[in-house]
């Protein structure tokens, strides 16, 4: 694909097709390999950013190329910034600060809420106009979240009923610095509020009350910003900036992403004498919870090579067949695992004895209300499960094999939501009879070779 071509209309990629009623199941006993993990979603999406505010000319290496970075590529270029793909990356010419130019049509962020919600804090702080836009979960998506905020520092903006896409922002060159307190432990939220306060004059901060993905203050001192991110006495956390300050282009290598690789990770724990090494794997800790319960579970999870590069720690991971045994959480880990609940909820699905989840409140305004999607899922394979307001109670097998769906029962409804379309996929290999999925597009999203990686360690699509 030429850079030219970058666009979400004319993405097409041989290895994830938009059939429909798609299950899988094994071409042999067992899992086995040794996997590259395709760039992670939200650090790629940063460095685009980043790369097209800076002053200069940067290079990023094994930037995830799925339709939700393609939205930002193309929203990038909309407002200025010149993109190109070469033979070893991308190659990313800045505008330099408060640089970016107004589009002459509406942002289109597709499926992609990192997307919208950076962008929007970025493109406020300078004195341009812009409409953005998304697919129809985008556009259910809350918005409010950035667009208070940001009010607080005189941006002008309009969404739908108050609350969703599409959107008007005005952006002005005499905004306010903000000061922000957060009810959510949010990466969104910060970072739209950061990339809004490089470019105003001031201290902009946001306080969290648990520490949110941190990948946007790591980059930012990659490209010589000056960034603070501490602890407060009374426990939560605050990022700040000091505005204006230009970034100095720079070259990122982006990590594998823990969020595609911990499918990967599931399927090896439930598919008996499986053993599966994920290389180049992103192990910040604010992204980990998920390996941590895992091994508290029981799961045969090891790190080699841990090595740190731009800022972020990397490793590579093995993983093999596990007896798991349930496990009981509460609220505070949910931000560094807040994309694994499905996976994490198949996981105990095989487990021995009940495990609880608390704290999925942000669960329902995910691609897809998660928390619901996860329930109906399960209850439509035949476990045990209840939800409430924010939490989920799954009674696993204990490594039994699993039903599957009923003969006459519909495919599982994925919503368009990548994480819930391959976690059941991959729940079906537990499974006796088939388990059916409505939609595997939403997966070209985030993972754009996934089927071609399933079938590299033994799993392929079922008749
Ligand atoms: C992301 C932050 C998280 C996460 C999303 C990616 C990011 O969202 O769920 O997939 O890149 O900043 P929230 O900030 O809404 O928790």
């Amino acid at each position: 694909m030429s850079v030219s071509d970058i666009s979400n209309d004319n993405f097409t990629d041989n290895n994830v097709s938009g059939n429909v009623y798609c299950h899988l199941q094994l071409s042999r006993d067992y899992l086995q390999g040794q996997l590259p993990i395709p760039g992670d979603k939200s650090i790629s999406h940063r460095a685009i950013m980043l790369a097209g505010i800076a002053h200069g000319v940067s290079h990023v290496e094994n930037l995830l190329t799925s339709e939700d970075i393609f939205s930002t590529i193309t929203a990038m270029q909309q407002l200025g910034a010149t993109i190109t793909e070469s033979a070893n990356g991308f190659t990313i010419r800045g505008c330099g600060a408060l640089g970016l130019t107004a589009p002459d049509n509406v942002i289109d962020m597709g499926n992609s809420g990192t997307s919208v919600r950076l962008l929007m804090g970025l493109v406020a702080a300078h004195p341009i106009e812009a409409f953005f836009t998304g697919d129809e979960s985008l556009r259910k998506r809350p918005m409010a979240r950035i667009t208070t905020p940001l009010a607080k520092g005189g941006v002008q903006t309009k969404l739908r009923e108050d609350r969703y896409l599409p959107l008007h922002l005005k952006g002005g060159a005499d905004n306010l610095p903000i000061q922000h307190e957060s009810k959510v432990a949010s990466a969104q939220i910060k970072s739209a509020l950061l990339l809004y306060g490089l470019n105003v004059n001031g201290r902009t901060s946001v306080i969290e009350p648990t520490l949110s993905r941190n990948h946007t203050e790591i980059m930012l001192q990659s490209f010589g910003a000056e960034v603070s991110a501490v602890q407060l006495a009374d426990g939560r956390f605050e990022s700040a900036v000091q505005g204006v300050q230009e970034l100095r282009a720079t070259d990122i290598h982006v990590p594998g992403d823990i969020s595609s690789a911990a499918f990967l990770i599931v399927a090896a724990l439930i598919v008996p004498d499986s053993v599966l090494t994920l290389s180049h794997v992103g192990l910040n800790p604010t992204r980990t919870g998920l390996l941590e319960v895992l091994q508290k579970m029981g799961a045969s999870i090891e790190i080699k090579h841990q090595r740190v590069m731009g800022g972020e720690q990397v490793g590579d991971i093995i993983v093999k067949h596990s007896a798991l045994q349930a496990i009981d959480l509460g609220a505070e880990i949910a931000p560094r695992m807040i994309d694994e609940y499905p996976i994490l909820a198949v996981a105990a699905s095989f487990a021995k004895g009940v495990s609880v989840m608390r704290g999925l409140g942000e669960l329902k305004v995910k691609e897809s209300n998660r928390l619901q999607a996860i329930y109906d899922g399960l209850q439509a394979v035949g476990m045990a499960c209840k939800i409430g307001d924010d939490w989920l109670e799954v009674t696993g097998s204990n490594g039994k094999t699993l039903r599957g769906l009923d003969k006459n029962a519909p495919a599982i409804k994925t919503h368009h939501d990548h994480r819930i379309a391959m976690s059941f996929l991959l729940m079906g290999l537990g499974c006796k009879a088939p388990v059916y999925i409505d939609d595997t597009a939403s997966i070209a999203t985030s993972f754009p070779n996934f089927f071609e990686l399933l079938a590299q360690i033994g799993i392929v699509t079922g008749e």
